[in-house]
């Protein structure tokens, strides 16, 4: 994807997005988001660490800065700089939260009843999950709109919540009578690395919370590591087909395929038309040179760029003055909007 692929907008236009610093990131995490936010860069995108939306389950306060600064180590290793994208911790930019409680009330509650990753993650006890899991996607459209951010390139898994942040948006410029005031923002997810799934198990999301460590490629992993785990990536006996209307119903395959596709900038047909007939015997040791290629030196930059925590620390702070001073006049209009004394001039 290059920058030229943003949607046609009439207006400035701003790229935002964020990650959780939740656990190890993977492929998905790089096809989904990352790889898009360096194509994207020119545009010089706002992209956070999302600290507060991470402790929504619980996370261990004496790794919580650590796992923030690995994601910011990720965002560069990846190709990101920082001169042009504003990296920053979501903690840091106070008016998110502030920005969050106006949209709490907002925002209705058969809204977020209909929101299917609260569903996934609060499981079967759903009264023993955190109020902010359930609240989680109201904070997400302030993340997003207290940048009035127009792009927001994310995952599929994202597509539901950047839906609730554009009706939120619409609702607040209803209600406060400001017409145009937020913009409805656009999902950037196109492209076939928009839902990597698992290694093990080809109707299951890639994910950083799957107990089997070989069911992804995580960022982290050695050249080895990533050999290995396609060599045991789950197939099936058929060689590829010639289309991919044949991979229907082929989980894996289709899966394995639409990796290459995206790890190689080809398009899943390209992908086939050098494969077909092939079969796994051949196309895992070319995935895992593609894979290693990509996957082996960001593993290299972010071990480096975490022995070095005082650069990391530069680049987050440099990132959230940057924001607080986008943030904090935006909040103050929508203060002013909702009819604050602390607002009035
Ligand atoms: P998270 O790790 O949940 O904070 O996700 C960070 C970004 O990675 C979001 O844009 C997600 O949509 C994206 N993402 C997570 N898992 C996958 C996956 N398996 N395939 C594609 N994108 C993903
Ligand atoms: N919810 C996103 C995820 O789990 C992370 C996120 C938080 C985000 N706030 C955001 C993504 C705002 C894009 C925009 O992947």
């Amino acid at each position: 994807m290059t920058e030229d692929t943003l949607p046609p907008y009439l207006g400035p236009q701003r790229v935002l997005s964020g990650i959780q610093p939740s656990g190890a990131l993977h492929l998905g995490n790089y096809l989904g988001a990352l790889k898009k936010f360096v194509a994207l860069q020119d545009q010089g995108p706002l992209l956070f660490v999302a600290d507060l939306h991470a402790i929504t389950v619980w996370q261990e306060p004496q790794q919580l800065a650590a796992q923030t600064r690995e994601i910011a180590a990720a965002y560069i290793a990846s190709g990101l700089d920082p001169m042009k994208a504003s990296i920053f911790p979501q903690s840091a930019v106070p008016a998110h939260a502030e920005l969050a409680w106006i949209f709490n009330c907002v925002a209705r509650l058969g809204w977020l009843d209909r929101m299917t990753q609260f569903k996934e993650k609060s499981g079967a006890h759903k009264e023993r999950a955190s109020v902010g899991l359930y609240t989680y996607p109201v904070l997400q459209a302030a993340d997003i709109l207290i940048y009035k951010a127009t792009h927001v390139p994310v995952g599929e898994d994202q597509k539901q919540h950047l839906e609730l942040t554009r009706d939120v948006a619409q609702k607040f410029n209803h209600d406060f009578d400001a017409p145009g005031f937020f913009p409805l923002p656009e999902p950037l997810i196109a492209g076939p690395g928009a839902r990597v799934m698992s290694l093990r198990d080809g109707r299951a999301k890639m994910s950083k919370s799957d107990p089997s460590d070989n069911s992804r490629l995580n960022l982290m992993d050695e050249a080895d590591a990533i050999v290995q785990k396609i060599k045991k990536a789950k197939t099936d006996p058929e060689p590829l087909p010639e289309t991919l209307a044949e991979l229907k119903g082929r989980p894996e395959a289709e899966n394995l395929v639409g990796i290459y596709a995206a790890l190689a900038d080809q398009s899943a047909e390209q992908v086939l038309a050098q494969f077909a007939g092939k079969g796994f015997g051949t196309f895992k040791p070319a995935l895992a040179e593609v894979a290693v290629a990509t996957l082996a030196p960001i593993g290299v930059r972010m071990r480096a760029l975490m022995d070095d925590p005082v650069e990391i620390d530069r680049v987050l702070k440099q990132g959230a003055e940057r924001a607080n001073a986008i943030a904090e006049p935006i909040l103050k209009e929508v203060k002013a909007k909702v009819g604050y004394w602390s607002a009035r001039s």
